[in-house]
């Protein structure tokens, strides 16, 4: 089962990363879990399409294909998802076959704050539901305080850890029934 992971954010001591280093960690037997690098893509121009997307975009989109499911973690910035995300999906989203219809996705927010970036993953989900994924409804999965929660890269909560062990399993199970 071969997911691809989106992080929103290119900070190199990113809580959104940390939260995405941490559910690859806890990736179910079967699962793989493979975080594709989003801060090379120039921003979008279709311009820059007239004789052919770039080779970054094409591959993006190629992996996007290939994958059983998507897993986005993103912080909130101003009450939405973050603009670099944006970039990401909106690229993607230019490429030939729809890449992301009906795969399986998850969407995980982290803020510092104490909503756990609750709106910035609502508004991603309307986003995402343009663009055809299949996204997994259900009680969003929101990390709060985040801040307090990351030591050394990763997040170490026990109930934390727990409910994005959840998500996971929830994710294997859509794109087990997608099958
Ligand atoms: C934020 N932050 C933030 N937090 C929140 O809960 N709601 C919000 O609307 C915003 N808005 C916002 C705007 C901008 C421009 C920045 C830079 C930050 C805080 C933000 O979610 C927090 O710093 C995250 O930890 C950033 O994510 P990474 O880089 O740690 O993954």
């Amino acid at each position: 089962m071969k997911i691809v992971g989106f992080v929103g954010s290119l900070r190199r001591a990113s809580f959104s990363g940390a939260v995405m280093d941490t559910l690859i960690e806890l990736a179910p037997d079967g699962m793989e879990i493979e975080r594709l690098s989003i801060g090379d893509l120039p921003l979008y121009n279709a311009d820059l399409k007239e004789d052919g997307s770039p080779r970054v975009v094409i591959d993006l989109a190629e992996k996007v294909r290939g994958a059983d499911g998507v897993l986005i973690v993103t912080p909130e910035y101003n009450r939405s998802f973050s603009g670099v995300l944006k970039n990401a999906l909106d690229w993607i989203s230019t490429e030939p076959g729809m890449p992301f219809s009906g795969k399986p996705t998850v969407v995980v927010s982290q803020s510092i704050g104490l909503r756990g970036g609750a709106l910035a993953n609502y508004h991603l989900r309307q986003v995402l539901s343009v663009i055809g994924a299949a996204i997994l409804t259900g009680p969003e999965a929101a990390v709060a305080s985040s801040s307090d929660l990351v030591t050394d890269g990763r997040i170490e909560d026990e109930r934390t850890r727990k409910r994005l062990a959840k998500e996971l399993e929830m994710l294997a199970e859509a794109v087990r029934r997608a099958a």
